[in-house]
């Protein structure tokens, strides 16, 4: 298991590690957060980077992730225990069939079905990564009972008793905001908004993950993408959008954007037809001039 980082710059340098490029002040708040041992949320749209940051940080640590991921009507079984009935029934069954008399002890360890709340307390010593995913798909209730859990990382089975991380574990929540969280579980933790990424970071998480594809393409990509997010889509393409479409122009062998390449992989880009249908036509050709003559402008080295 690798320590946590000491300053702002071995948290940045910890996570370039694992391939995440994050801006200065990410930085800062995820070192804080390590230190001061406190959740940190993280909010922002959809594939901005916020559940790899989870997935990076496991890994860069060396500890366990244990992901819960939240959906409507989410509750204790699913994400804390629950216990495996029909082991019970069989273990009652066979110690009725042997007729000793004895009662079966049902509610020991081996019937307990761990979910990741409980096993994020549990494993290591509770030394591990906690992602709690997509908070804001939960209700309510659920987020009042997350609440106590993160107050003192521990919990109460009533049939076996209380069960204490020996460390509180990192924890890291995300959502993309379809509902406001309540305010006294985000006064528990450090917040973050993610943005989306200027240029510069974009080009730089493009060279961490499509390391082939010709800088041109890269550029040009990165322009088109930051110039799409200025017009008013319905949905506006995340990194992970960015990503895969410098990929799959590479599979398709373009070494820079022309109105072919564009039209025809807008699909990996925009996933709304509406916002396809908006941007194709006249609209595709000017957005692609801008772009081009950005890329050569701004993200050219300076001479
Ligand atoms: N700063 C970054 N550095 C490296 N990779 C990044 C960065 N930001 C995003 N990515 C990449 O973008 C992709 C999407 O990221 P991720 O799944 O974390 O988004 P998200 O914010 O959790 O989205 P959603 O809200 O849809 O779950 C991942 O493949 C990730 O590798
Ligand atoms: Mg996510």
């Amino acid at each position: 298991m690798t320590s946590l980082p000491t300053s702002i710059d071995t948290t940045e340098d910890l996570l370039a590690k694992g391939g995440y490029v994050a801006d200065r002040s990410l930085a800062t708040v995820l070192y804080l957060a390590l230190k001061m041992g406190r959740p940190l949320f993280l909010e922002g749209e959809a594939g901005v980077g916020k559940t790899e940051i989870a997935k990076v940080l496991a890994e860069s640590l060396d500890r366990p992730l244990i992901r819960l991921q939240c959906y409507e009507g989410l509750d204790i079984s699913s994400a804390v225990y629950e216990w495996n009935y029909a082991a019970q029934m069989v273990e009652i069954r066979q110690s009725e069939a042997a007729g000793s008399g004895e009662k079966a002890d049902v509610f020991s360890d081996r019937f307990l079905v761990r979910r990741p709340l409980l096993r994020a307390l549990e494993e290591n010593g509770g030394r591990c990564v906690l992602l709690i995913d997509e908070l804001d798909r939960t209700d309510e209730a659920f987020e009042a009972f997350l609440l106590e859990v993160l107050s003192d990382f521990q919990l109460t089975i009533p049939e076996m008793g209380t069960v204490k991380a020996e460390e509180p574990p990192i924890v890291i929540i995300t959502t993309n905001r379809t509902r406001e969280i309540h305010d006294a579980l985000k006064r528990r933790c450090l917040y973050h908004w993610v943005d989306y990424p200027s240029a510069e970071r974009e080009l730089a998480i493009l060279a961490a993950k499509v390391p082939g594809a010709p800088e041109t393409l890269s550029e040009e990509v990165v322009a088109y993408v930051q110039t799409l997010r200025t017009k008013d889509l319905f949905k506006n393409p995340g990194v992970a959008e960015t990503i895969d479409w410098a990929t799959a122009l590479m599979e398709l062998d373009r070494i820079a954007l022309d109105p072919q390449a564009v039209s025809d992989t807008l699909g990996v880009l925009l996933k709304y037809q509406d916002d396809i249908a908006a941007i194709s036509g006249g609209e595709a050709a000017a957005i692609l001039k801008e772009a081009k003559s950005k890329a050569s402008a701004e993200l050219a080295p300076a001479i």
